[in-house]
């Protein structure tokens, strides 16, 4: 039997990538337009699963095909320091003609001097994230390309680092670099972001809400993906597989990995293959999803939510708020709190829905 082709992993790029085509064009479209074009600053938020990582790997691609240098920050605490002590430097010692030659003068002189003695060399620790950012920029303007910065978990940087980054990235875009920036990370971290003062660069930047994936796209990508794999997918299973996968990119790996399983030895995954991930669908999307993603959700939200959770579908905000026994316009601020976190979304006057798929069931569940 052939390895299975889907990856039902956080962070890892699918065999076969389902929809995202406009946003991908519409940076390459960026990409050429020049200095100031709005999509060239971009933020993108969503929750865990919904691709965000894949789509920024995605822009790199785009990017480096350009022939533009990129810069993925490192995650997490350190980030500015990081990448102004080592990242940046150990970039520019390959790409610079100028530390090229002082490498080979260096290493005439120290004739076992190791590579990082010799990047040292060439781009001393004092030089500020700007001036290494301005000077990679010109290299790239001198081939006709430019440098593309890229953060993942936005919201697991410091805020006074994104500061910092901002300024040195606002300053090459006054003095009209040929520089990108892409930001992703979760609802909350990102809102929190937009509050602080220092970040205004990220402010102006294109807002992006990464949204599900049609029906189509789904149907598309499974079928690829099983018959690149040299298998083949019923049109009934594919069916099926639209529906639990409700188009959110994590569940078209889960439901495409599982009834690849279950077919065995078969050539064809079938309809029953698919209807037998049910069960793991719900449990892997409550453990790596939703129990995350409510951790540091407030009990009043969450109360409005388990509140939710007793419709079948879309819930009338006035009658969660008869529920809960508190005034209209309480419910409603605590509405808007949890659209800001895109657990839920409105859908209709008067009518919000969960935002994720099988959150419903995963608040019945875990009860009140
Ligand atoms: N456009 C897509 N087409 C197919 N699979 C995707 C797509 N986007 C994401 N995935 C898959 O979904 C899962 C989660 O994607 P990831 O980018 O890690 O999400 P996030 O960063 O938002 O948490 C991965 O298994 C990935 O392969
Ligand atoms: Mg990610």
């Amino acid at each position: 039997m052939p390895g299975n082709p889907f990856r039902p992993s956080f962070g890892t790029s699918p065999r076969v990538l389902a929809g995202r085509a406009g946003l991908l064009d519409e940076f390459d479209v960026a990409l050429d337009e020049g200095p100031g074009s709005p999509m060239r600053s971009i933020l993108i938020s969503g929750p865990r699963g919904m691709g965000k990582t894949v789509v920024l790997n995605e822009l790199e691609d785009r990017a480096r095909t350009r022939g533009w240098h990129v810069v993925r920050l490192p995650e997490g605490p350190g980030m500015v320091e990081e990448t102004e002590q080592s990242l940046l430097p150990g970039l520019l010692a390959r790409v610079d003609p100028a530390a090229e030659q002082r490498r080979v003068t260096g290493g005439g002189i120290h004739a076992v001097g190791s590579i990082s003695t010799e990047i040292d060399h060439a781009y001393p620790h004092t030089q500020s994230l700007t001036a290494m950012l301005a000077r990679l920029a010109t290299l790239a303007a001198e081939r006709g390309t430019g440098v593309l910065l890229t953060l993942d978990e936005v919201q697991s940087v410091e805020v006074a680092e994104v500061s910092r980054l901002a300024s040195a990235y606002q300053h090459l875009l006054r003095d009209d670099h040929e520089i990108a920036f892409v930001g992703a990370g979760l609802p909350v971290g990102i809102a929190t972001l937009l509050k602080q003062r220092g970040t205004t660069f990220l402010r102006r930047a294109e807002r992006l809400q990464l949204g599900p994936l049609d029906e189509a796209e789904v149907a598309d990508a499974a079928v690829r993906t099983v018959r690149a794999a040299g298998r083949v997918i019923s049109p009934e299973a594919v069916r099926l597989l639209v529906r639990i996968a409700h188009g959110y990119p994590y569940l078209l790996q889960l439901v495409g990995y599982h009834a690849w399983r279950a077919a065995g030895t078969d050539e064809v995954i079938t309809e029953r293959d698919v209807e037998r991930t049910r069960e793991v669908v719900v449990d892997r999307m409550s453990r790596l999803v939703h129990t995350p993603a409510l951790l540091d959700v407030p009990p009043g939200q969450l109360d409005y939510l388990h509140a939710m959770a007793q419709d079948d579908g879309p819930s009338a905000t006035g009658l969660v708020a008869e529920r809960l026994g508190v005034s209209r316009q309480h419910a409603n601020v605590v509405r808007t709190r949890l659209i800001a976190r895109e657990l839920i979304a409105p859908v209709g006057h008067g009518l919000v829905d969960v935002a994720l798929p099988y959150l419903r069931e995963h608040l019945r569940r875990v009860g009140e």
